[in-house]
């Protein structure tokens, strides 16, 4: 008994670890609202102040045609980085520490389950702005 108790715990703090590394798309859909009035996504979704972010999560740096990336981004660009969820995550928390001459003028989100979340929430978004 003891011996299965110990199981199901381990399980549980596992599924827990998880579901907060994953995080919640619903939630994330009211965290994107912080970025909706520069950034849009699905479909027929345009460049605003901000690139359309359709697929953004694994998708290069500075690949949206016609916008205006800044040069500070272009050059991450030349370099071949990509939007991976740990590159997002450290952009979403502080913009200018990973593109310290970007144009994103945007503080940043403290909370760590806000960055997860909005990352949840634009994952389901391909490039062609369909959810999946
Ligand atoms: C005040 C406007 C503004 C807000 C708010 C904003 N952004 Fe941005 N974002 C920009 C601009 C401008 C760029 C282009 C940066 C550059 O060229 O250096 C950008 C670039 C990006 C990129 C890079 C895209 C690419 O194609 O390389 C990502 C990803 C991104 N923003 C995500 C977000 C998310 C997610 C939020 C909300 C949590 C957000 N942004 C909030 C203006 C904004």
């Amino acid at each position: 008994m003891k011996r299965l108790l110990m199981i199901a715990g381990t399980a549980l703090i596992a599924f827990t670890a998880q579901a907060s590394a994953e995080g919640d798309p619903a939630k994330g859909e009211k965290v994107f609202r912080k970025c909706a009035a520069c950034h849009a996504v699905g479909e027929d979704a345009k460049n605003k102040v901000g690139p359309q972010l359709n697929g953004v999560v694994g998708r290069a740096w500075g690949t949206i045609e016609g916008y205006k990336y800044s040069p500070s981004l272009m050059e991450g660009a030349g370099e071949g980085r990509v939007w991976d969820v740990e590159t997002l995550d450290a952009y979403l928390l502080k913009p200018r520490d990973v593109i310290p001459k970007g144009r994103m003028a945007f503080a940043g989100l403290r909370k760590d389950e806000d960055r997860a979340d909005v990352i949840a929430y634009l994952s389901q978004y391909s490039v062609d702005g369909t959810t999946n």
